[in-house]
C-alpha cells in the first residue's frame, strides 16, 4: 500500500461544529436529519425548527486531496462511502437523539460532483425507506445561503446574497424562504477557484483561499495593479480568468528576468482586486434593486479582507450586513437542514426517484 492508498484507507476523522446541547424534543418541534456530500466533505446534522443546530458533524477529506493539489472526484466518492454511516451515527449521538425523533431526511442532490452527490442521495433514500420518513432533496447553494439563519435568528427574507465558494460565484435575490433568483454569475472561474489557482501558481498548496488570506496580511495590497474583470452589458456578472492569467504572467515575467517576487504582495494585490469587484457589484445590486440587507455565504465568505471590505461598503451605503461564522461558510450539513426545513414546511417532498443533478439550477 502506498502513502496515498494509506491516506484514503485511514481512519475517519470528524469534528462536531455545534455546541453540546442536552435537548429534549418538545411538542411541535421538527427535527431534520440533513446529509451533505456534494464535494469533499462528508457531513450530517440534526437541526430543530430550521434554526437550532443540535449536531453538525463534518468529515473533511482535505488531507488526501491536497496530495494532488485539488479534489479528485473518484477518491472523493470512495471516502464518502467510507465516512457516511459513521458520520450520521455521530450526528444522532451528539444530538442525543435517534431516528425515531427525526421528522424528515433532507439531502443535497446538486449541484456538485456526481459520484459524491450519489453517496448522500443513496444513503438518504435508504434511510427514508427503511425508517419510513419523508425525503426532501435540497439545493446546495440554497443551503449555503440558509446557513445565515442559524446564527442570525432575526434574519428573514427579502435580501440579496453574495454566494462565493469553490464552485460558485453568484449574486442571488432571496424574495422568500426557498425563493431564489440569480441576478449575477461568473462567466468563467468561481472566486474560490481563482484563489485556489493563484495559490498554486505561487506555491502555497491546496486549498489556497485560507493560505492567501493569511499571507496577504503581510503584503501590500497596492503593490501590483491586477485587472478587475468585468462583463460588458452584464453589470452584476463576474470574470476571474483574466486576473488568474495576470498573476501567472507576472510570476513568469519575474522568473524570466531572474527577479525575486514577493508572494505576500501578490497575495494581497490579487485578493484586493477580487474583493473590490465582489463588494462593488453586490452593493450596487442591493441598492439598485431596493434591498436593505446584504448577506454573504460560501467558503470565500470566510475571507478577512472580503468581510472587512463588505462591512465598510455596507456601512457607507446604509445596508445591514450578515455572514455566518467560518465553520458555517464552508460545506456542512446544518445549512442543508435549515434550507430543507423550509422546503419541508412548504410541503415539498421527494420520492425514491430522487437523483443526483450535478448541474442543478435554481430556476
Ligand atoms: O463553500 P466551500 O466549502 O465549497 C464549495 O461549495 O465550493 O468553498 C470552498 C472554497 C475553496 O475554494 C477555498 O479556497 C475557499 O472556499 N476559501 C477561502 C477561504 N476559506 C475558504 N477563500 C478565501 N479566503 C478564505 N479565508
Ligand atoms: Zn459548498
Amino acid at each position: 500500500m502506498n502513502d496515498i492508498d494509506r491516506e484514503i484507507e485511514s481512519d475517519i476523522k470528524f469534528f462536531d461544529a455545534s455546541e453540546d446541547t442536552a435537548y429534549e424534543k418538545k411538542e411541535g418541534d421538527v427535527y431534520i436529519l440533513a446529509i451533505e456530500s456534494s464535494c469533499d466533505e462528508t457531513a450530517a446534522a440534526i437541526v430543530n425548527n430550521g434554526r437550532e443546530v443540535l449536531s453538525n458533524i463534518v468529515a473533511s477529506q482535505i488531507d488526501v486531496h491536497k496530495i494532488y493539489g485539488g479534489v479528485v472526484p473518484e477518491i472523493a466518492s470512495r471516502k464518502h462511502i467510507k465516512s457516511i454511516n459513521p458520520v450520521i451515527e455521530e450526528a444522532l449521538l451528539s444530538a442525543h437523539t435517534s431516528f425515531d425523533d427525526i421528522d424528515a431526511i433532507c439531502v443535497t442532490y446538486g449541484p456538485g460532483l456526481v459520484g459524491s452527490l450519489l453517496v448522500g442521495v443513496g444513503e438518504a433514500k435508504a434511510i427514508a425507506y427503511a425508517k419510513n420518513k419523508p425525503l426532501v432533496g435540497v439545493h446546495h447553494i440554497g443551503g449555503h445561503i440558509s446557513a445565515n439563519y442559524i446564527e442570525h435568528k432575526d434574519l428573514k427574507p427579502p435580501f440579496v446574497c453574495l454566494v462565493v465558494s469553490g464552485g460558485h460565484t453568484n449574486i442571488v435575490e432571496i424574495k422568500d424562504y426557498g425563493e431564489y433568483r440569480i441576478i449575477g454569475r461568473t462567466r468563467d472561474d468561481a472566486a474560490g477557484e481563482a484563489f485556489d489557482k493563484v495559490a498554486r501558481t505561487i506555491g502555497l498548496g491546496y486549498p489556497g483561499g485560507p493560505k492567501i488570506d493569511k499571507l496577504a496580511r503581510d503584503g501590500n495590497k497596492d503593490a501590483i495593479k491586477f485587472p478587475r474583470g468585468h462583463v460588458d452589458g452584464a453589470e452584476y456578472d463576474f470574470s476571474f480568468s483574466g486576473i488568474k492569467s495576470a498573476v501567472l504572467n507576472y510570476v513568469n515575467g519575474c522568473n524570466m528576468k531572474h527577479e525575486e517576487y514577493n508572494k505576500a504582495d501578490i497575495a494581497a494585490s490579487f485578493q484586493e482586486a477580487v474583493v473590490d469587484v465582489l463588494v462593488t457589484r453586490t452593493v450596487k445590486a442591493a441598492k439598485e434593486l431596493g434591498y436593505d440587507k446584504v448577506v454573504m455565504a460560501g467558503g470565500v465568505a470566510c475571507n478577512g479582507a472580503l468581510r472587512a471590505g463588505m462591512d465598510q461598503a455596507c456601512k457607507e451605503a446604509g445596508l445591514e450586513l450578515f455572514y455566518p461564522s467560518p465553520v458555517l461558510c464552508t460545506d456542512n450539513a446544518a445549512m442543508i437542514g435549515v434550507a430543507g426545513y423550509y422546503e419541508y414546511m412548504k410541503g415539498v417532498r421527494s420520492d425514491y426517484t430522487l437523483n443526483a443533478v450535478p448541474n442543478l439550477k435554481f430556476e
